[in-house]
């Protein structure tokens, strides 16, 4: 397989294949420390856009312009490392709606098929489970149903409207992690909520509330950052974290940054890896 990534910090200079380049960050120093590890993973354009208005305009979209197969492997090969991942209640519902972009990892198709036997050959479950962040508790069963082989929690705050929350509880096999007292998640106890349930590797694949939830919460260890390098401008944009202005700032220093020249197409994209 080509060498075709440059690996620009620590060691300047060394060469890597795409494939196995985010599998060999081994995350194993989470099960070290018996304290889950929670990771996420996002792609921007220079200008810091991570999704713009589609098509039909109602919901955002990764942008064609910087969303490519190169990135999109390393997305699955995160989630190959994973025992959890957190999404949120919109992905179902544009899932629902035949809008999602993507099913979520790991991904069926064949290209796909070396990252499934890796976890096969680690004793790991087939798939990840998956714990869906929502307030409203607009979450449509049918999209949920295309994951009955795995566990799925729903994750809300304990404000979240109960009525609704028997209903959706009674219709599916959703167990419920409540944090905090409004009806919006409050992440600081979640680390250790998740570990008692056994969870030490978890990848978080929600947007820009969700990881902000996360990292006020204090439950943020490591960000992987794609930068496309291309601008995209638009005035209705999402960046990566969006909330109330984070105090103290959360510092996630530097652990390697690499450079890949061939997508996309005409720009290449840098590949940081910020945190623990
Ligand atoms: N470029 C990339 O790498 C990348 C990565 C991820 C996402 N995206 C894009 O970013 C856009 C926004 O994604 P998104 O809407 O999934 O992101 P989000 O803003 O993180 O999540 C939205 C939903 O998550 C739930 N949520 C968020 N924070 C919560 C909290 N503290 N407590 C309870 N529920 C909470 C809410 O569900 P309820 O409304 O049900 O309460 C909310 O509607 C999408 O277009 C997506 O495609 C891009």
């Amino acid at each position: 397989m080509a060498e075709d990534i440059l690996e620009l910090y620590p060691d300047s200079g060394r060469r890597h294949a795409l494939h196995g380049l985010y599998l060999e960050q081994s995350l194993a120093h989470a099960d070290d420390a018996g304290r889950p590890f929670i990771y996420s993973n996002f792609i921007a354009s220079l200008d810091g856009r991570i999704a713009l208005p589609g098509a039909n305009r109602d919901t955002h979209q990764v942008p064609p312009a910087i969303a490519n197969a190169r990135d999109w492997r390393l997305f699955q090969e995160l989630a190959a490392q994973a025992d959890l991942l957190i999404t949120s209640a919109r992905y179902f519902r544009q899932a629902a709606s035949q809008e999602a972009q993507a099913e979520l990892p790991l991904g069926s198709s064949p290209e796909f098929a070396d990252l499934r036997d890796w976890r096969v050959a680690r004793d790991l479950s087939p798939q990840p489970d998956i714990a869906i962040f929502s307030a409203s508790l607009d979450i449509p069963q049918s999209a949920l149903d295309y994951y009955r082989e795995r566990k799925l929690f729903l994750v809300t705050g304990a404000a979240a409207d109960p009525a609704k929350l028997a209903q959706l509880t009674a219709d599916s096999d959703l167990k419920v992690i409540t944090c905090g007292p409004q009806a919006a998640v409050d992440a600081t106890h979640l680390r250790e909520q998740l570990a008692g349930l056994g969870y030490r590797r978890i990848y978080a694949i929600a947007g820009p509330s969700v990881l902000h939830t996360l990292a006020a919460g204090g439950a943020l260890d490591r960000l992987y950052h794609t930068t496309a390098h291309c601008l995209l401008g638009g005035t209705e944009f999402d960046t990566f974290i969006w909330g109330n202005e984070l105090q103290p700032a959360v510092n996630l220093p530097l652990q390697a940054m690499y450079l890949d020249p061939l997508a996309p197409d005409g720009a290449g994209q840098t590949l940081a890896i910020y945190g623990s």
